[in-house]
């Protein structure tokens, strides 16, 4: 079985899955910290390189206080708890988006954690935590414009340096409860991803999920474009 070097979920579905137990949103989202403990010890045992989680978009700072506080809350609280078993799994964690958008003790904390565990050789975790693959872009963009850069130099490879996940791609695009959309992840990182949905609900989302998208991974023909005579 061909393992996907980089694979990427849009962990989708905590509130409905709370919704649906009579519950609040957040404790949904509480709930899917348990599919991504199961998902990223597993992802570093079958040599997963790089796993990429959508925790928090651009556009879900527009939701109630009440939820971006809880859901900022669970972040800090769960990046400090996790931060020592990470590193016994020699995993490293890259943390990408807008954090200047929170706490700050959020942000100190994400520093720290990320310093801690940058020699770790294992799995790379990246976080997309207030990002927007089209804040991405003109992030880059603004970058690119500063380093003073000819127009007729830039080229792809030259300008991707300038973005969250370099020129990264993303094998395995994943998506759990049903929708079957993009909503602004990592757009220029996904334009040969395999893209893989379930209707399982994100906090239901567990290693048995995660092996049939494999499974469907190894069954498709990646063509990029070429025609193999
Ligand atoms: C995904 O679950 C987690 C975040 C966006 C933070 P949702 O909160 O979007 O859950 P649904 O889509 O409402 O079920
Ligand atoms: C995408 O889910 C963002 C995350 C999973 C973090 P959303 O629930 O925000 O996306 P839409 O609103 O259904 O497009
Ligand atoms: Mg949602």
């Amino acid at each position: 079985m061909d393992i996907p070097k980089h694979i990427a979920i849009i962990m989708d579905g905590n509130g409905r899955w709370a919704q649906k137990r009579k519950l609040p949103r957040i404790a949904g989202h509480r709930q899917g910290v348990h599919a991504v403990r199961e998902i990223v010890k597993y992802c570093g045992a079958i040599g997963v390189e790089t796993l990429t989680l959508f925790a928090f978009s651009s556009e879900n700072k527009h939701r109630s206080n009440e939820e971006v506080t809880l859901l900022f809350k669970l972040f800090l609280n769960v990046l400090a708890q996790e931060v020592k078993k990470l590193d016994k799994h020699n995993i490293k964690l890259k943390i990408i988006g807008d954090i200047s958008l929170f706490p700050s003790n959020i942000q100190k904390t994400a520093i720290q954690a990320q310093t801690l565990l940058a020699n770790n050789t294992g799995l790379t975790l990246v976080i997309a935590a207030n990002y927007g693959g089209r804040w991405d872009i003109v992030n880059a963009c603004k970058q690119v414009i500063n380093s003073g850069i000819n127009a007729d130099k830039l080229n792809e490879s030259n300008y991707a340096q300038y973005l969250s996940l370099q020129n990264n791609a993303i094998d395995l695009l994943i998506r759990s409860s049903g929708e079957q959309r993009i909503s602004n992840f990592l757009l220029w990182n996904i334009a040969y991803s395999e893209l893989y949905f379930t209707n399982t609900l994100w906090p239901d989302f567990n290693i048995d999920e995660l092996d049939k998208a494999i499974k469907s991974f190894n069954r498709r023909n990646r063509r990029y474009g070429v025609i193999h005579e």
